[in-house]
């Protein structure tokens, strides 16, 4: 994909009642030329969203299990995402990983499920903060992309999502120079095993108005995802126009 995706994910946050009254307020004109926009609502407000998005913005969902159905109480197949007009999925974000104990084989299944079912994954990988002081922030990093997307060429496209956990709603977003780091090695590391995938890689950690434009700027960064500061209208155009 050739556009800049700026993701919204909203986490477990809003009712039905504050998406309307965000999109009350939030613009109908369409993206900046070569921006797409998405928003990732909490699972029971995704049919909302889809009614209320404008033309050409993009709907996604934050997780979803990897089996197409099943006796899984509480879960939420890709089948049933596809169904109700998700265009992306997060799989692996920090907090699904580190509060709900998703391993790497767990979410290279669900990596599986999304491209079985068409809706376009966006892997989230990031280094804790003591790998990142120990000096092992490539490894880890490098080493979520290997095991989550395996060795198979992927079947059709994906994003990556670098989302440093210690920047992570602390407020403290990554440099752009560390970013860059991080996003170089993982293209270089897509173009070794998976040349030509089409693939973009955005950041996501304490992304805020004043950070956006810098964050664009640094080289390999092809989007951005969007936590605490998504959930106002007001300041998630303000980094969809940074
Ligand atoms: P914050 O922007 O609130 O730090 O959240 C980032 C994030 O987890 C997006 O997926």
């Amino acid at each position: 994909m050739e556009s800049v995706l700026v993701a919204a994910n909203w986490k477990m946050y809003k009712t039905t009642a504050d998406v309307q009254h965000f999109f009350d307020r939030w613009s109908r004109d369409p993206a900046p030329p070569g921006r797409e926009v998405a928003f990732f609502p909490p699972f029971p407000l995704l049919p909302l969203l889809r009614s209320l998005l404008p033309q050409g913005q993009a709907l996604g969902a934050q997780n979803a299990h990897e089996a197409d159905e099943g006796a899984f109480t509480g879960e939420v197949s890709c089948a049933l995402l596809k169904d109700l007009g998700c265009d992306y999925v997060l799989i692996g974000h920090s907090e699904r990983r580190n509060l709900f104990g998703e391993t790497d084989a767990r979410i290279a299944a669900k990596m599986r499920a999304a491209f079985r079912h068409g809706v376009r994954p966006i892997l989230c990988v990031g280094e804790h903060l003591d790998e990142r002081q120990g000096g092992r922030t490539l490894d880890v990093v490098l080493g979520q992309l290997a095991e989550d997307l395996g060795a198979a060429p992927p079947p059709s496209g994906f994003d990556v999502a670098y989302e440093p956990v210690w920047a992570i709603g602390t407020g403290k977003v990554a440099r752009p120079q560390d970013a860059a780091e991080v996003h170089e090695a993982i293209l270089a590391w897509l173009h070794e095993h998976h040349a030509g995938a089409d693939a973009r890689i955005l950041y996501g950690g304490s992304v805020k108005p004043d950070s956006a434009a810098a964050l664009l700027a640094t080289p390999g960064v092809r989007g951005l995802l969007v936590g605490g500061a998504s959930l106002d209208p007001a300041s998630f155009a303000a980094i969809l126009r940074a």
